[in-house]
């Protein structure tokens, strides 16, 4: 199996510049030898800052939403090519936060993809229902819609350059976590989506799928031995350098 496992921090609205600078000068020597790929999604104000900081470092810079478009009259929002610019190369899209506070929708996420792909970056999609659906025995027929959608149009090329987060609405920032079993179950499905949507083969040895929802020091080991899991999206363990280092080397 050729499946890296991938550690990415979404700092949320967190963090000015000198927070930045302080967070990720403690960070850098702690993952400095970390097995897996580590990734830091920082809000916009930010990334100039953490990409000097990292500079020469194994921690990957990411940003944490892009528009489709590529330029013009979108007032308040920033293009691919403006995140290349400035180094960033992974970008979260489709959080639950944007889609329930943000009108981001199963189309818009398709958009963002389809553009972020164009402009080289690599986008860490997230997917993943809400208690109410969980409750109504939703969960798999919400990401698989999710899953089906978000990759509508891209072509099997940009697979390997594509990030999936799974994270159940319920689990974030709440301190309740999906049990291990759970989440890979779940993860499984949208696993088995994209086997159907591209190939067994791709889909089992490409597809990169991270879990998110209050994943910390105490819980990370346990979620990664599961075998579809290839990952975690961190929101608050993320922001203390010691929470962050551990969970990369669960
Ligand atoms: P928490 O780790 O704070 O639950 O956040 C998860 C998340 O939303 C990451 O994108």
């Amino acid at each position: 199996m050729s499946r890296r496992p991938i550690i990415a921090g979404n700092w949320k609205m967190n963090n000015t510049k000198a927070e930045t600078t302080e967070l990720l000068t403690a960070l850098k020597p702690l993952v400095a030898d970390a097995a897996a790929e580590v990734v830091v999604c920082v809000p916009y104000t930010a990334i100039d800052t953490a990409a000097s900081i990292i500079k020469g470092s194994n921690i990957k810079l990411g940003a944490e939403n892009v528009h489709w478009a590529e330029k013009g009259a979108f007032t308040g929002e920033i293009s691919a090519k403006m995140l290349v610019e400035l180094g960033v190369e992974y970008v979260i899209i489709g959080h639950s936060e944007r889609r329930q506070y943000f009108g981001e929708t199963d189309q818009t996420v398709n958009m963002r993809v389809k553009a972020a792909l164009a402009a080289g970056l690599k986008p860490i999609i997230c997917v993943g229902e809400s208690l109410e659906e969980r409750e109504a025995g939703k969960t798999e027929e919400v990401v698989t819609r999710q899953t089906k959608a978000a990759f509508d149009g891209i072509g099997k090329e940009n697979i390997e350059n594509t990030v999936i987060a799974y994270e159940p609405i319920w689990a974030i920032g709440t301190g309740k976590t999906a049990t291990a079993e759970e989440a890979n179950a779940t993860i499984k499905v949208i696993r088995d989506t994209m086997a159907e949507l591209y190939c067994a083969k791709c889909a089992e040895e490409k597809v990169r799928i991270q879990y998110g929802g209050s994943m910390n020091p105490k819980n990370a080991k346990e979620l990664m031995a599961q075998p579809n899991i290839d990952g975690g999206l961190i929101g608050g363990a993320s922001l203390k350098a010691v929470d962050f280092s551990q969970v990369v080397k669960y």
